[in-house]
């Protein structure tokens, strides 16, 4: 890939830059940011950490010119504000959805073929902001939450084992917030169920740290998080950089997959060159298909939101 472009060089967005440059995924990424000198400062300084940590991956920096970003591969979306204390993530949306949208237009218009990776929040309906801003294929317009809020799972299973982060594996479906679904039924410690290492009590208390796990992080630091914000990211980079066809929970275009039309939430796929390149339907119990409709139902009341504010009008 020659070109990826992250747009906002804030803390989420400088974070994936540095980690997108560390793992040498591009010729070149670029940093852009409506902040005057903000971009070109951070891409600077990761620039300037590229002989001590070895990468050639230049980085660029751009006070919001486009021009910059002519050609990318891959186009992540960082741009907007994060949420403060006691600021839910539905109320960013109307700051956000206006940012999400002007800055998905001025991109396509000099990367019509990029793939777009919306972080924004509220995720799941700025990454359908994105993909009506784009007006294209919606496997090539999708958003990350779930490897993120499956990375705060692991990490809180792997306290509680005493286990490495590595050996978990886990699936996770719904929107981006408290009402996610982590799916104890589908997490295995090196293929051994967690059900049968953890006590049903201790996985629940897990499973709800894991839904609030980003108000913790904000109540911590009155902002939210980047480091593993900004990894999660790279990961998918990294899978459609070299096609490696990794299924990670992500949030993908739904058109009746789960039995939902016309949203945007997180499931798993396969992601590869093409971008999401298959939607993954597993089996739920009445419990999870439950906790995903009522996941669906909070997606769609944002969704509502965004519907009233008539952004996307002819
Ligand atoms: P930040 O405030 O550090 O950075 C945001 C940057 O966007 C700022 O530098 C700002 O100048 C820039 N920006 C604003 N309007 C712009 C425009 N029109 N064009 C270009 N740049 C513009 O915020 P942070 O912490 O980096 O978070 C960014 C977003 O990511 C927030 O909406 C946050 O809620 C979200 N987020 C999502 C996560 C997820 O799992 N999907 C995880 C963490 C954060
Ligand atoms: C997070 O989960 C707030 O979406 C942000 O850290």
């Amino acid at each position: 890939m020659n070109k990826i472009t992250v747009i906002g060089a804030g803390n989420v967005g400088a974070t994936c830059a540095n980690v997108i440059a560390h793992k040498d995924l591009a010729n070149e990424v670029v940093l852009l940011d409506i902040k005057e000198g903000l971009a070109e400062g951070k891409a600077l300084d990761i620039w300037q950490t590229s002989s001590i940590n070895h990468f050639n991956t230049r980085v660029v920096g751009s006070t919001n010119d486009y021009l910059k970003t002519k050609g990318s591969g891959i186009i992540v979306i960082t741009s907007g504000i994060p949420r403060k204390p006691g600021m839910s993530r539905d109320d960013l949306i109307k700051t956000n959805a206006s940012i999400v949208k002007e800055v998905t237009e001025k991109s396509i218009k000099y990367s019509p073929d990029a793939i777009i990776i919306v972080v924004s929040n509220p995720l799941d309906v700025m990454t359908y902001a994105a993909f009506l801003a784009a007006n294209k294929d919606p496997h090539k317009v999708f958003g990350m939450a779930g490897i993120l809020d499956t990375g705060r799972y692991k990490a809180f299973l792997a306290n509680a084992l005493g286990a490495s982060p590595s050996d978990i594996h886990a699936m996770l479906l719904g929107g981006h917030g408290d009402t996610m679904v982590p799916l104890p039924r589908y997490t295995s410690v090196s293929g051994i169920p967690v059900t049968e290492l953890l006590g049903k009590e201790e996985i629940d208390k897990i499973v709800d740290r894991t839904r609030k796990g980003g108000g913790e992080l904000v109540s911590l630091m009155g902002t939210s998080a980047w480091y593993a914000p900004g990894a999660a990211v790279s990961q998918m980079v990294e899978a459609i950089v070299d096609n490696q066809k990794r299924i990670f929970p992500v949030c993908a275009y739904l058109n009746g997959e789960y039995g939902i039309k016309k949203l945007y939430l997180g499931v798993p796929v396969k992601l590869g060159k093409g971008g999401v390149e298959e939607i993954i339907e597993i089996s739920l119990n009445a419990d999870e298909k439950k906790l995903l409709t009522s996941s669906a139902e909070s997606v769609k009341k944002v969704m509502k939101v965004l519907d009233d504010m008539n952004l996307f009008e002819e």
